[in-house]
């Protein structure tokens, strides 16, 4: 990318994977505005102090025309990160924010040709429902989502779709179909289609990069319905058991956040994958029991975590990303789990006395039916 294509728009940039993109563009010398509403579930304090001074702020909606419109004046390279997520019942606001409000900013760019010299879209690993498996008999399979009455009889394997055998996970490539199974699953394959296809459509380079469980420092601690890793840390930190759904044996790819900064940074400076939906990720299993257990070693404290029989239908069993198509440009994951968790847990203790909103949700996920328990 020549020196002048070095203006970037991060929409989100509050937030978590958000601002540390923007610290790493600034770093590199681009000149960054950022798009953020401050969404109350998220910054429950309002503007978090990590918002980079050096960056341009605007406190808006993405979903809003002239807002969105005046933001993309100037500028290059649009890091499409906002978005509305976690385990909430709302349907419209998904596809208000997610799908429309990225169908809009692209419509933006094209009607008053915007000089956009390429677009890159967070899309998620979710969009795979359960990913890849192998299944004894007929190997490489593309399981269905586990049906809830499955799970209500507690079994939680994922079965072979051709045999009903238990399937073994082994890493997602971007080839394997999907489809999204949740509303927010289903908003993140809207975003990633209408930006790879407006990217053909109009010959502007566009990458969708699909995200492994990201956490890392700056995550948001109030948020009870998102990111397992900032749950168990307050679970633990307020000397409570993290609970685990299922039976905790759920593995994840998790990601630290500044590696997922890195591979937005190496898309935005290479054509080698535009037009193509890349999975970034750590390429490893985590089961939950495992995280849970690392935590309370990095913390220091002998809490057990506790299954208590419940599940969250829809949720996936095991999703390992193929991370072979980013490899290719050169990106390496570089911090380990024990490391990462390290750095998130430092962070948390400057923050302040720390709550356990988690407890205090619990009724209202189970009243909504978003938490459920097995029968027996
Ligand atoms: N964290 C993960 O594990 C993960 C995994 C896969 C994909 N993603 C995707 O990565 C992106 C960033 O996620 P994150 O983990 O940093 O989440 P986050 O909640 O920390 O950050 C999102 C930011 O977007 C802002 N925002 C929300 N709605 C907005 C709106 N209508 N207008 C303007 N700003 C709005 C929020 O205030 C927040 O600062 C999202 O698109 C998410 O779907 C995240
Ligand atoms: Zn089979």
């Amino acid at each position: 990318m020549s020196e002048h294509q070095k203006r970037a728009l991060v929409t989100g940039g509050a937030g978590l994977i958000g601002s540390h993109i923007v610290d790493l563009l600034l770093r590199e010398g681009w000149t960054v505005r950022i798009l953020d509403n401050l969404e109350p579930q998220t910054h429950k304090n309002g503007k978090p102090a990590w918002v980079n001074p050096a960056a341009e702020f605007r406190q808006g909606e993405v979903q809003d025309y002239e807002t969105m419109r005046t933001a993309l004046q100037d500028i290059d390279v649009v890091f499409h990160e906002a978005a509305y997520g976690g385990y909430m019942p709302e349907m419209a606001k998904y596809v208000l924010v997610n799908s429309f409000g990225t169908a809009q900013m692209l419509e933006i760019i094209r009607d008053h040709n915007l000089p956009v010299k390429k677009v890159v879209v967070a899309s998620s690993q979710a969009v795979y429902s359960e990913g890849a498996a192998k299944c004894p008999e007929h190997g490489h399979v593309v399981p269905l989502l586990r049906p809830a009455e499955q799970l209500r009889a507690g079994d939680f394997s994922v079965h072979c779709p051709v045999c009903g055998r238990a399937t073994q996970s082994i890493p997602t490539p971007e080839a394997t179909p999907g489809g999204g199974e949740t509303v927010y699953a289903l908003t993140k394959v809207d975003q990633e289609r209408l930006v790879l296809l407006w990217g053909k459509q109009t010959g502007i380079p566009t990458v969708a990069l699909r995200y492994s469980c990201t956490y890392g420092p700056r995550q948001s601690l109030f948020n009870p319905y998102t990111g397992v890793i900032a749950i168990f840390c307050t679970r633990l930190l307020t000397g409570q058991q993290p609970v685990m759904y299922e039976d905790g044996g759920q593995t994840r790819d998790l990601c630290f956040v500044e590696d997922i900064a890195r591979a937005n940074l190496l898309v935005a400076t290479t054509d080698k994958l535009d037009g193509l939906p890349v999975n970034v990720g750590s390429g490893r299993a985590t089961s939950v029991r495992d995280l849970a257990n690392v935590i309370a070693a990095q913390l220091g404290v002998e809490i057990q975590p506790l299954a208590r029989g419940e599940f969250r239908p829809g949720e996936i069993r095991s999703l390992i990303s193929d991370i072979s198509r980013i490899r290719t440009i050169g990106y390496e994951p570089q911090t380990t789990i024990e490391q990462g968790i390290a750095r998130y847990i430092d962070w948390i203790r400057t923050q302040g006395p720390v709550e356990d909103y988690f407890g205090k949700a619990e009724a209202g996920l189970r009243a909504k039916g978003i938490v459920q328990s097995v029968k027996g």
